[in-house]
């Protein structure tokens, strides 16, 4: 039974019903208690609210209750809050009190693609669409607060979270996680923008005490934290679990108080990560407004009925009773909490959701179509041709299931369609025969938290057997389509963990050599949140990336690989050669990192790295190949100056110069010639997805303003535009660039 909000129902009866004067001729008079009246401002309704509640009522506002829930206000019809997981989907139930399922038959939900996936989209109306679906499943199952999604930064490709993620770009992190937060919020559910911030690893991320200037603070690791804050209107925030400068995130004033409240000006509750909160005193002082997870080590750990004992509890009320710690701090949390409740629980005027909605897969599969990247295309082996009679798919993960695992983001669907089904259900279509065969063993396991997958992957032959096999059978085929890359286990895409390596696990590479000797027409698709070594790059004429796409993986992958979706997909990180090229790793940093952590590289993350030391990527950040091909004419600027404050106008002519229609994404970066402290040779700060018919062309414009030119200068704790000449780059790459035009900042 999913929970029943009278007092909401009714406050919506009575809200109708004064607005449509259907209690007679004349406007009803409300003479309710403000808090409840919907028409009341928010801070009325708040005010109203705070004043009538006790000291302990107050308290037991600020901490769980239970897992994914703090209470309201029992008494006063101030309704509980209900959390899930997580960005992807929303989580199954579980028990009150424990990690352990609750059993439920109807918690089963779409899984959408991974955010990675999401991201390599390029465009905002998949991150709407993708927000709007969620948020719709999420009110479904009459959840308040999705925790997602999340915008931390992929500082290294070890990081066993990234797939939850947006890349290592500050600028595509910020205008994609906007539309995705607007359209979940219209349902009524609250976006928690996690993990704010600096948690870039995971097997230590209790105990890291990062460090890093300010610059790169404010320049890499913010910008989309507050886009979601300023621009997407995030109604919470999750802080993280890790230090920043010898204080805990839950418990600081820094990043969750100074920077977010006085300088962004946020108004929604913080909300710890689950176990995040280490002492009474601090966080009473800190920005945190609920504490969940205390005493859990937030994903299957966690001492029994806690609750009370948690530092925002009875501990605090002790020392509040006895004027220890001010009341007025407590009173901005509850504020805080509030208002929370007020936009989500008792919000009378939201939608009433749906679940597994024909809408919804049909949203999973567009999303997922779009973000699968196109790495590599020699002779223009992809698309399938129709005249194929055989194509061989090998490869564990064909056939495993990817929605169980990787920790919180782990899901109980409705339905998956794996890779290999996708495939056969399309092959079928032309008339093509297509076999399996294994491959290579990689994880057998296929349960999480209680969740089975009900799939039996057991397999006795040994790695050579395997081998020889895929290899007897690709001799004959017209394709092998090898599907492989990481999986949801420990210490590969999985939270709580990091990688060991940037090699591809198991027996992956042997394979891959294997068939690329025995056929030349094999196609390699990749399954990952991460970036992976290929040193079998040059043997494979065609490589995707395609991420983890949820329940309509396999539908996905095969509208791509047949052609009836053109990929259009741009990498959102870099793909490093080898891991001492990517920043975090250049002096031979392994992961991971317990204790006091300096980001060394500051500024230089992901491509800017690669630009700074010259360094050759394997696939470049904004990479990624069409079935069709693009040419861009020379790039127009409104005005060869642009005065401080003012804006300007770029154009570039984009033309699809191939057979079939396809989307390409212009990129926009901007290099500034000469400035007072260094800076990246080119920033991502503008891209539009266009799509063109064969032989249409389309102008594609960028409005350019100051903000776009700025760098932030520590010393001075401000942005700043310095003026002199710069020049604007256009391209289908980072390392693709095909127009530029300069201007100078007056
Ligand atoms: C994760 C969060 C998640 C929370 C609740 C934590 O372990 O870091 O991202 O939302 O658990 O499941």
């Amino acid at each position: 039974m999913y929970r029943l909000n009278l007092t909401a129902i009714l406050s919506a009866i009575l809200a109708a019903a004064i607005f449509s004067g259907c209690c007679g001729s004349q406007a009803a008079h409300y003479d309710g208690p403000v808090y409840l009246n919907p028409q009341a401002s928010l801070d009325e309704r708040v005010e109203d609210a705070i004043s009538r509640m006790t000291l302990e009522e107050k308290v037991a506002m600020v901490h769980a209750q239970s897992k994914f829930s703090s209470p309201g206000v029992a008494r006063l019809g101030i309704s509980e809050l209900w959390c899930t997981d997580g960005p992807h989907g929303i989580r199954p139930e579980v028990l009150w009190d424990e990690w352990e399922q609750a059993g439920w038959t109807n918690d089963s939900v779409v899984a959408y693609p991974a955010l990675t996936a999401l991201a390599a989209t390029w465009n905002r109306d998949m991150s709407a669409l993708y927000g709007k679906s969620i948020g719709e499943e999420a009110r479904y199952r009459e959840k308040d607060v999705l925790l997602g999604p999340g915008v931390n930064i992929y500082r290294t490709p070890l990081n066993g979270r990234n797939f939850e993620y947006m890349g290592e770009d500050p600028y595509l992190s910020a205008r994609m996680v906007v539309p995705y937060i607007q359209e979940l919020q219209k349902n009524g559910v609250a976006a928690c923008v996690k993990h704010f911030a600096l948690n870039n690893e995971e097997a230590y991320r209790h105990t890291i005490d990062v460090d890093l200037d300010d610059r790169a603070l404010y320049e890499i690791y913010l910008p989309a934290f507050k886009a979601a804050v300023q621009e997407g209107g995030a109604w919470s925030i999750m802080s993280s679990y890790n230090l920043y400068k010898g204080s805990w995130v839950c418990s600081d004033t820094l990043l969750t108080k100074k920077i977010l409240r006085d300088e962004w000006g946020f108004d929604g509750a913080v909300i710890s990560d689950w176990g995040g909160v280490h002492s009474t005193d601090e966080t009473a002082h800190g920005g945190l407004d609920l504490e969940f997870g205390t005493w859990t080590d937030g994903l299957t750990m966690g001492a029994t009925k806690a609750y009370d004992n948690y530092y925002l509890a009875a501990p605090y009320l002790k020392k509040l009773r006895s004027g220890e710690l001010p009341v007025a701090d407590l009173d901005t949390k509850v504020r805080n909490v509030l208002r929370l409740i007020i936009r989500t629980a008792m919000n009378t005027g939201k939608p009433f959701g749906a679940l597994c909605s024909e809408a919804h897969y049909a949203a999973a599969r567009r999303i997922g179509g779009e973000g699968i990247v196109l790495l590599k295309n020699d002779s223009a082996l992809l698309p399938v041709k129709k005249d194929a009679k055989r194509i061989l798919v090998v490869g564990e993960n064909a056939v495993k299931m990817m929605t169980v695992g990787g920790g919180s983001s782990s899901l109980k669907v409705e339905r998956e369609i794996s890779p290999l089904e996708g495939i056969r259900a399309r092959a079928a279509k032309d008339g093509i025969e297509v076999k399996y065969v294994r491959g290579y063993v990689g994880d057998v396991g296929g349960s999480y938290n209680g969740v089975t997958t009900g799939q039996d992957l057991s397999e006795s032959r040994s790695a050579a057997e395997l081998i020889a096999e895929a290899v007897r059978e690709a001799a004959g085929a017209d394709y092998v389509i090898f599907v492989g890359g990481l999986n949801k286990s420990d210490h590969q895409d999985c939270e709580g963990a990091d990688r060991y390596s940037l090699s591809l696990p198991y027996s992956q590479n042997e394979v891959i050599e294997a068939l690329a000797a025995a056929n030349e027409n094999l196609i390699v698709s990749l399954v990952s949140g991460n970036a992976v070594a290929m040193p079998w790059v040059e043997r494979v004429p065609s490589i995707l990336q395609t991420w983890y796409l949820g329940s309509e993986a396999g539908e996905a992958l095969a509208d791509v690989l047949f052609g009836d979706v053109n990929p259009s997909g741009k990498l959102p990180f870099t793909f490093p050669k080898r891991l001492t090229d990517s920043p975090a790793h250049a002096e031979g940093d392994s992961l991971s990192h317990n204790g006091k952590y300096f980001y060394k590289e500051g500024i230089y993350v992901g491509y800017r790295w690669f630009d700074e030391k010259d360094i050759e990527p394997l696939f470049a950040f904004g990479h990624g190949l069409s079935y069709t091909t693009f040419e861009y004419g020379q790039a127009r600027l409104s005005s060869s100056a642009m005065k401080k404050g003012g804006s300007l106008k770029v154009t570039v002519p984009v033309t699809n110069t191939g057979a079939v229609p396809g989307a390409e994404v212009v990129q926009l970066y901007v290099s500034d010639a000469e400035s007072y402290l260094p800076r990246p040779k080119k920033e991502l700060k503008g891209f539009e997805k266009v799509y063109l018919e064969a032989g249409e062309t389309a102008n594609v414009v960028f409005t350019l303003d100051e903000s776009a030119l700025k760098f932030f200068d520590a010393d001075l704790h401000e942005w700043v535009s310095e003026p002199g000449e710069f020049t604007l780059l256009l391209g289908s790459a980072s390392d693709d660039i095909r127009t530029c035009a300069s201007f100078t900042l007056k």
